[in-house]
């Protein structure tokens, strides 16, 4: 199955979820996809990467992090596994202790504050706000996916890039006009998305995707770049199950994450710069959007992943297969920031680690 047509798919579901607030329906959609898409929600806020700056307190810029609760500020391959240090996680799927992050927007008012844009709970799915996840299996159904092994980690993105060039592939922003709108709205990176951060005010927030590649050397675990032992595939697209390229031959699942950006709370002209410019920073000082990046460190319970992508397991259930958890449960797992500091749920007068704005 294509983007398209799975766009179709989800939009179909959404649609008729909507009108009927039938979840069922909405797992049907998805059993056609045959996505694990589920909901991981906030963890912690700290300025701490165990992946670019392992031991490093403070690290530059503050993320915002969801998974398992043994994420730390050092996380070393292979004896660091955060499937046997965790003793919670804020994912619905019970055995995913995972960390997923990203850098956290902030909105910049006229006078020169800032204050954190929180997360919508996506479609469907329940918690507090954090990351959409997903894991896309081929679409023919029959290609073999391998599952990451344990200490897997990588990085999408370039936390120091202000510019398109040089940007990854697969990051974009997606700019929802009102609230309505089907927020999966079809695949990512098409239509009017852009890579840097919309320039126009978005009365439905704004979508962040990052996919992650999905080929993979087939014998690191990671590599000085938290990239090189990855790829994306050669030509066509992983849907398309377009070749991985002889350097990385292991067909990896596709990973990406979904972060809705609920910013109709600053949706006020009066409180935006006088020149038009739009007023969203990511926490590294980014006024462009262009350094969003996203990073992974993988921690399922040995042997779950594959056996879910084995089952072509769907959605965020998959009976008889993976153990879930209610939100109830997931929203109750969390850690102390590292760095204690104030994360600008109120009003700040500068960025966590007192980062300047940049647009170039
Ligand atoms: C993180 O690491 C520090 C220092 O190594 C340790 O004191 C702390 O307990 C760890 N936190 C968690 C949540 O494991
Ligand atoms: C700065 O602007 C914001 C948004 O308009 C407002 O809520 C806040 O009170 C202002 N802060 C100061 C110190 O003027």
């Amino acid at each position: 199955m294509q983007w398209t047509s799975l766009a179709l798919a989800l939009g179909l579901a959404v649609q008729d979820a909507a009108a009927a607030s039938s979840h069922g329906l909405m797992a049907r959609q998805f059993a056609q996809a045959a996505m694990m898409r589920f909901q991981c929600s906030q963890l912690v806020f700290d300025r701490i990467d165990p992946l670019v700056q392992p031991g490093v307190t403070p690290a530059t810029h503050m993320h915002q992090i969801v998974g398992g609760d043994s994420f730390n500020v050092s996380m070393t391959p292979v004896n660091y596994d955060p499937s046997t240090k965790s003793s919670c996680t804020t994912c619905d799927f019970s055995e995913d202790f995972s960390n997923y992050w990203t850098a956290n927007l902030y909105f910049k008012a006229k006078n020169g504050t800032f204050k954190r844009v929180k997360q919508m709970v996506n479609l469907g799915l329940q918690g507090r706000e954090g990351v959409t996840v997903y894991y896309i299996p081929p679409y023919d159904g029959k290609t073999k996916v391998t599952a990451f092994p344990k200490g897997f980690r990588m990085l999408v993105g370039d936390a120091g890039l202000r510019t398109k060039t040089g940007q990854q592939k697969q990051l974009c922003h997606r700019c929802f006009s009102n609230m309505k709108q089907d927020p999966f709205g079809g695949a990512p990176c098409t239509g009017a998305d852009t890579f840097d951060l919309p320039k126009t005010q978005c009365g439905g927030g704004i979508r962040t995707t990052i996919t992650f590649p999905t080929c993979w050397n087939g014998k690191d675990v990671d590599s000085p770049n938290h990239k090189d032992h990855v790829a994306y595939p050669s030509s066509g697209s992983f849907e398309s199950t377009g070749p991985c390229p002889a350097s990385h031959p292991v067909r990896l699942p596709q990973l990406m994450y979904e972060v809705m950006w609920d910013t109709t709370e600053f949706n006020d002209k009066s409180m935006w710069p006088s020149d038009g410019s739009q007023p969203f920073v990511y926490s590294m000082g980014d006024g462009t959007g262009y350094g969003q990046h996203g990073d992974y460190v993988f921690g399922w319970k040995d042997g779950v992943l594959q056996k879910a992508l084995d089952a072509r397991c769907s959605g965020n259930t998959c009976s008889g297969q993976l153990k879930t958890q209610t939100a109830a449960v997931s929203t109750k797992c969390a850690t102390r920031q590292s760095v204690r500091e104030n994360v600008g749920d109120q009003w700040i007068t500068e960025l966590p680690g007192g980062l300047p704005v940049t647009y170039k």
